[in-house]
């Protein structure tokens, strides 16, 4: 007798490296990257394809629920690693460094972004900021762990910055950028996460340094590129950016979803039969009579 699985065949995939991304640079093919935050996201990204997922710090604002990224600690970003790692086995994984835990010192940068690896199943870690990071990077670097830069609008320095804005439109601030880019790639990023900047100047820095950009508001010319997830679902309502392309409504998905079930529930719709345990007939008679002597008196 033949068995015929009722699963559909998915066919393993080649784990996604650093090297993988490196070659499709040089093969100019498009890098695909998207955030998840849990095992069921990171489950149907790995399954889509996705060459990369970021457990983006991003998770603060989207998951926890915070006004911005900055009470992110690293004890949260672990947790959401785990999570994402039991569910993707092929995707580079990336761990967002948070807020405070590169920032204090070179010795502490190590030693959390070892921990992205050690105890968060990450591949890579990803950090903001440019040349003030160079000597943090290095160590990291030095230490093994693959490390994607993150320059442009850098969320976690939103209070500097003055709020969640474009960079590098001015010649200063496109000089700047370029030449940060040009010392992150010296110092041993093996990729770079380019956001909120002219597309003119990211496509420009691409072809400048030989490591991949991956791009988030920063235009087509960039090497790959990355959203957040759940602006791409539509499942964040506060706000979308203008650089973001909704491919579905889950937010009001689920709202209809939710409706629907307590209606159900008031109008006792649900559940019907198909819900329910049954049991047969002849063995609850018989629970029945045993019951009711029990109960009656003597
Ligand atoms: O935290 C995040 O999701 C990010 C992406 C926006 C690149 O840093």
């Amino acid at each position: 007798m033949s068995t015929v699985s009722v699963f559909p065949v998915v066919s393993a995939r080649k784990k996604v490296t650093v090297l993988t991304f490196r070659e499709k640079k040089e093969r100019g093919e498009p890098i695909t990257m998207l955030t998840a935050y849990d095992y069921p996201t990171a489950l149907a990204l790995d399954q889509a394809g996705v060459d990369s997922i970021l457990v983006g710090d991003s998770l603060g604002m989207v998951v926890l629920g915070y006004e911005n990224t900055l009470p992110v600690t690293m004890e949260e970003m672990l947790h959401h690693s785990r999570a994402v790692s039991r569910g993707a086995k092929s995707a580079l994984l990336v761990g967002d460094m948070p807020f405070m835990s590169y920032q204090v010192s070179v010795e502490e940068a190590v030693r959390n972004a070892g921990r992205f690896l050690q105890n968060g199943g990450m591949d890579a870690i990803k950090l903001e900021g440019g040349r003030e990071r160079i000597e943090a990077i290095r160590s990291i670097v030095s230490a093994g762990i693959p490390v994607m830069g993150h320059l442009g609008l850098t969320p976690q320095s939103v209070h500097q910055l003055g709020g969640f804005r474009a960079q590098g439109k001015t010649v200063a601030a496109a000089r700047r950028l370029l030449e940060d880019a040009r010392l992150l790639e010296e110092a041993g990023c093996f990729s770079l996460v380019l956001e909120s900047i002219p597309a003119q100047l990211a496509e420009y820095i691409s072809l400048q340094i030989s490591i991949p950009t991956i791009g988030i508001g920063a235009g087509a010319g960039c090497d790959g590129q990355v959203l957040v997830t759940h602006d791409l679902l539509g499942l964040f309502e506060r706000f979308t950016p203008k650089f973001v392309k909704k491919y579905a409504d889950l937010h009001d998905e689920m709202q209809k979803a939710f409706s629907d079930y307590i209606a159900d529930v008031q109008t006792q719709q649900f559940p019907a039969a198909q819900h329910t345990v049954s049991m047969a007939e002849v063995e609850w008679r018989e629970f029945l009579q045993a019951a009711e002597q029990e109960i009656s008196p003597l």
